[in-house]
């Protein structure tokens, strides 16, 4: 049995009806020159090839002189059927990372051509023609040209280095061994190839949070948090081989780093983004990194939120410790992705990253990244969108997703984000009047999107069989943010589970209806959140319901329920454009599934169809448990068509699903009962 799972790079046979068309083109393959990422390419096709197509192709470092079809993956420079089936100019004008794949006759034979104006391109264009291969499509007349929609595709390891934990990660413990490096273990070139083939080209290998607070911290527990000593010279210097397993698949490395690290690491005695030793220490390490790692993309820093160091703590603000860090960068080539996740010394925490960083907007230095996450509060499992998205044009901005699943369900739920993605890129921000959603942000050089990981050791590596899917929809949404939902799911579940139809489409139905399920039992649909347990334990547990510990987020009185975030409130519904903020301002207009984020409400408040809000929020809880226990039975019926590793270990995880789903309507329909004192029409909750 394998140690861990394949996921998506599955290469399983093709069917018989395939094979020749398929073996006329790939009997050989010649891959260019020896850079990294073609010796990686090479790999690929060794790997993928004889396991797809039950052949040994032979594979040619130099312009194959068979007289038998062939696969070619290199520059228009490389060989002269490349040059002559796709004019140069057209190669050169693609983007980083974009590619061509064309299926062209040679000598009178079938063949393939994979070309790219980058080596990195044309590991993408590998990757992209073995999905073919693996979704069975057909080959004989490809014309395809794909070109990433951001720059920047970005990773970030929420790992804890040497204690080999993932914070808010429900795959087992981090699969990186800090303190075995250089030691490699293959679990990291599997990583690599994993995301690359999705168009990931950065990883930021540590957690956001690289020391204990050394003030009162949201967060419980931050002990174990020692990444500042990723930035040590001897760690550095560890840090090279992992570098170089992922510079062949294209993937930059990054590292979060602490802002007090000149005190931390180095022995000053202040870290003051202004002060001229500390300048001097902070260029001697990017020196020392570069020379060590030339490709290394730069810094992620979480300062002055959570209890993590910052500019603050001397007097400065975000410009000034952002911009110190970008200026040692910056003669690189590197960037600083400086997160805009703060919160705490506003009453309504969805109001203060917007406060914060819209004045800034302008003053940050040109290789600085504001990285927002995608809703005011923390991937709650529906937010709206960021009001920072449009707001500041003059300002690099990234937006983060989390992969992971610390409030839909932490990797036990069966949780598919992709149509929360597709639904916060397709908002439309208005930023550049009508018809600007998010997904067209984020397109300028130094921009791009980013995603809190969520792999760990388990044989899944996502805890979670189905919650590969959320990995491999960030990448192609980062790619692509316009492929549909449908097709990235079609791809995905096909070469994850095979062409069988039944399994395939009732794999896809789970996952499309996982998400609004969980927006059901864990909120009552209608825009509340933030209801979850804390705790004081290592960490937080963010799992189970406890709407009586944060009333904040909710505003449950004896009256009503909702937060008033509009002008007569907080405030937050001016942060938008018009008409954005129209619409949110007015209880009329206002979206029905965010309305108790912008109002506060009487409960029984009708809603468009007569529906009191009580109602409506029992309602939801009761069908998002009885949806579940649906997406359940759906797999169940599954039995025997899917291998048993993997059907019991889904089955498993849905009976908790199941008794946790019930637990979270019990929960909130009782504490809703208790304020409104309005018995549940159908009788279902209460003392009865
Ligand atoms: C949340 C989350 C933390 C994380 C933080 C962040 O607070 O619970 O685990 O560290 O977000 O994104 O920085």
């Amino acid at each position: 049995m394998n140690e861990y799972d394949s996921c998506w790079l599955r290469y399983e046979r093709v069917p018989d009806d395939r094979l020749d068309a398929y073996r006329r083109r790939c009997r050989h393959a010649y891959v260019a020159e020896e850079a990294p990422e073609l010796s990686a390419v090479r790999d690929e096709l060794r790997r993928a090839l004889p396991a797809l197509l039950g052949t040994d192709p032979h594979l040619w470092q130099h312009p194959p002189t068979t007289a038998e079809g062939f696969l070619a993956v290199g520059t228009p420079d490389d060989m002269a059927m490349i040059a002559e089936s796709v004019p140069t100019d057209v190669v050169d004008d693609l983007a980083d990372g974009g590619y061509l794949l064309k299926s062209v006759t040679w000598n009178g034979q079938d063949c393939l051509v994979v070309t790219a104006s980058t080596d990195r391109g044309l590991v993408y264009g590998t990757f992209h023609l073995l999905r073919l291969l693996n979704t069975h499509d057909p080959i004989a007349d490809l014309d395809v040209r794909e070109e990433p929609a951001y720059e920047n595709r970005l990773l970030d390891q929420w790992d804890t280095p040497f204690h080999r934990s993932v914070e808010r990660g429900y795959g087992g413990e981090s699969i990186f061994d800090w303190e075995r490096l250089p030691d490699l273990r293959p679990r990291y070139e599997d990583y690599a190839r994993l995301l690359a083939s999705v168009g990931v080209n950065g990883v930021v290998f540590n957690n956001v949070n690289t020391t204990k607070p050394a003030r009162p911290s949201a967060n419980a527990a931050f002990d174990a948090f020692e990444g500042w000593q990723l930035l040590e010279s001897r760690r550095l210097e560890a840090f090279t081989s992992l570098a170089s397993v992922f510079r062949r698949y294209g993937i930059r490395p990054y590292l979060s780093v602490n802002f007090a690290a000149p005190m931390l690491v180095g022995d000053l005695d202040t870290a003051d983004p202004l002060d001229e030793e500390v300048r001097a220490w902070w260029r001697a390490k990017a020196d020392e990194i570069y020379e060590l790692v030339p490709d290394f993309g730069g810094f992620l820093v979480k300062a002055d939120s959570e209890g993590q160091p910052g500019p603050y703590d001397y007097g400065r603000d975000h410009v000034d410790g952002a911009n110190a860090l970008a200026r040692v960068l910056e003669p690189h080539g590197g960037r600083v992705w400086w997160r805009a996740f703060v919160y705490g010394t506003h009453e309504d925490r969805a109001v203060q990253a917007y406060d914060t960083f819209e004045p800034l907007d302008g003053d940050f230095a040109d290789n600085v990244t504001v990285q927002v996450k995608n809703g005011p509060i923390d991937f709650q499992p529906r937010e709206p969108v960021s009001t920072l998205f449009g707001a500041m044009p003059e300002t690099d901005l990234g937006l983060e997703l989390q992969i992971t699943g610390e409030y839909t369900g932490q990797g036990v739920h069966a949780t598919y984000h992709l149509p929360m993605w597709k639904e916060i890129l397709d908002f439309d921000t208005h930023a550049d009047g009508p018809g600007s959603p998010v997904g067209s942000l984020f397109r300028d050089d130094g921009e791009g999107i980013v995603g809190v990981g969520s792999v760990g050791e388990d044989h899944s590596w996502t805890g979670h069989y189905l919650a590969q899917a959320n990995l491999y929809a960030f990448g192609r949404m980062a790619w692509d943010p316009e492929a549909s939902a449908e097709s990235v799911t079609e791809e995905w579940v096909h070469q994850t589970f095979g062409a069988d139809e039944q399994v395939g489409d009732t794999v896809t139905r789970i996952l499309h209806d996982s998400w609004e399920a969980c927006i059901d039992y864990e909120t009552g649909g209608l825009g509340l959140m933030h209801m979850m347990h804390n705790g004081e334990e290592y960490l937080e547990n963010h799992y189970d319901p406890a709407p009586e510990e944060w009333p904040g987020y909710h505003g449950a009185t004896e009256e009503g329920i909702g937060v008033n975030r509009t002008s007569t409130g907080s405030g937050y519904a001016g942060q938008y454009r018009d008409p954005v903020a129209q619409r949110y301002e007015s209880v009329a207009d206002c979206p029905e599934d965010l309305l108790l984020f912008f109002h506060h409400l009487p409960w029984t408040h009708e809603l468009d169809d007569g529906t009191t809000v009580v109602q409506r929020l029992y309602d939801n809880c009761f069908a998002g448990v009885e949806e579940t226990k649906r997406l359940r039975a759906e797999w169940q019926s599954l039995d025997g068509k899917v291998d048993e590793r993997r059907f019991r270990h889904v089955a498993e995880r849905f009976d908790e699903q199941v008794a946790q789903a019930e637990r979270w309507r019990d929960v909130l329909t009782d504490y809703f009962y208790n304020h409104s004192g309005v018995p549940d029409e159908q009788g279902r909750v209460g003392d009865d």
